[in-house]
C-alpha cells in the first residue's frame, strides 16, 4: 500500500494506474478506521482495481463547539487495517495541503434542502463542510466508484444530490451499516461512549425497530415519534431529533408516504450518536 500525503504525489499515482486502464474506487473517511470502514473497503475491491482510502480528519465539517481537537487519530493503526485490507493508496494530507489558504477563503459547496433538516440544522454548516471536501476529494481522485455508509444516511443523500447537482462522473454506492451484535452501529465515536453507556447505547437501533415495527402496523407518525422520544429518554439518551421522513426527499413523511427513513441523533452522556432505519410500508 502507497501511503501518500501531497496532492502532487497522488495525482502522478493515480494518473500510471489510469494509464494502465486500472478502474478507481475510493473510501473517504476521517480514520480511527472500525470494521465498518474496513467492510467499505473490501466492497470497493468490487468496483475498483485500484481502492484508495482518504483519512482526512476535515475541519470545515465541525463547529466550533465540536469534537475536532478531540477526534481520535491513529494513523499507525488505520494504515495497518488497512494494508490488511489490501488497500492500494492511503491518501492522509495534512489540513494545509486541502485548505492552503484556509478555511475562511475556500469555497463553499452547498446543498439546498436535503442539507438543511436534521443533522444540518443541529450542526450548522457541517453539511457544507462535507460537501466541499467530498467534492475536493472527487477532484483529486477522479474515483470511477465512491462508496459512502448508509449509516450517515442524509449525508449520503446530500452527496448523492451534490453528484447530480455538479454533474460529478462518478457512481456512488451506499453500503448498509455495520452493527455491534447489540445493535449498536459501529462508529469512532463510539470510543467516547462508558462501558455503561455504550449498553444503554443499544436503545437507540432498538428503538429504530420498535418504531418501524410500529409504522408496519399503522400507527400514526406523530405518535411513533412520540413514543420514541420518550423510550430513548428512558435509556438514558438526551433525544436530539427522531424523525419519520420521506427516504428520498427527506421532507417529513407525509401519511400516505411508503418509502421510509426513521432518522435519529440523540445524546448518550457527552456522546452525540445518530443512526438511521429504512421503513417500507406496503398500501393497504
Ligand atoms: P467517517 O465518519 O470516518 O466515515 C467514513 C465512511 O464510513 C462514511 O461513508 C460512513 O458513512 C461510513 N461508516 C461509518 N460507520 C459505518 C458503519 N457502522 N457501517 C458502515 N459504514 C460506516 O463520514 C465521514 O467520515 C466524513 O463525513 C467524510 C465523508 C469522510 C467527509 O469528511
Amino acid at each position: 500500500m502507497n501511503l501518500v500525503t501531497q496532492i502532487s504525489e497522488l495525482r502522478t499515482l493515480l494518473n500510471s494506474h489510469r494509464r494502465a486502464g486500472h478502474r478507481v474506487a475510493l473510501v473517504p473517511t476521517m480514520g480511527n478506521l472500525h470494521s465498518g470502514h474496513i467492510h467499505l473497503i473490501n466492497e470497493a475491491h468490487r468496483h475498483g482495481d485500484v481502492v484508495v482510502c482518504s483519512i482526512f480528519v476535515n475541519p470545515m465539517q465541525f463547529g466550533k463547539n465540536e469534537d475536532l481537537d478531540a477526534y481520535p487519530r491513529t494513523l499507525e493503526q488505520d494504515q495497518q487495517k488497512l494494508a490488511a485490507a489490501q488497500c492500494t493508496i492511503l491518501f492522509a494530507p495534512p489540513v494545509a495541503e486541502i485548505y492552503p489558504l484556509g478555511l475562511a477563503q475556500q469555497t463553499v459547496v452547498s446543498v439546498p434542502k436535503v442539507s438543511e433538516r436534521y443533522c444540518g440544522a443541529s450542526r450548522p454548516g457541517h453539511f457544507d463542510g462535507v460537501a466541499t471536501v467530498v467534492s475536493k476529494l472527487f477532484n483529486l481522485v477522479q474515483p470511477d466508484t465512491a462508496l459512502f455508509g448508509l449509516k450517515d444516511y442524509q449525508q449520503f443523500r446530500v452527496i448523492t444530490q451534490m453528484v447530480s447537482d455538479l454533474c460529478f462522473p462518478v457512481q456512488l454506492v451506499g453500503i448498509e451499516t455495520q452493527r455491534e451484535s447489540s445493535g449498536l452501529a459501529l462508529s469512532s465515536r463510539n470510543g467516547y461512549l462508558t462501558a455503561d453507556e455504550k449498553q444503554r447505547a443499544a436503545a437507540l437501533y432498538q428503538t429504530l425497530q420498535e418504531s418501524s415495527h410500529r409504522l408496519q402496523s399503522g400507527a400514526s407518525i406523530d405518535s411513533v415519534e412520540a413514543m420514541a422520544r420518550a423510550q430513548l429518554e428512558q435509556a438514558g439518551f438526551r433525544p436530539d431529533y427522531f424523525s419519520v421522513c420521506d427516504a428520498s426527499t427527506l421532507e417529513p413523511a407525509q401519511a400516505h408516504d411508503q418509502d421510509l427513513v426513521i432518522l435519529a441523533a440523540a445524546w448518550m452522556g457527552k456522546t452525540r450518536l445518530i443512526d438511521n432505519l429504512r421503513v417500507a410500508l406496503s398500501s393497504h
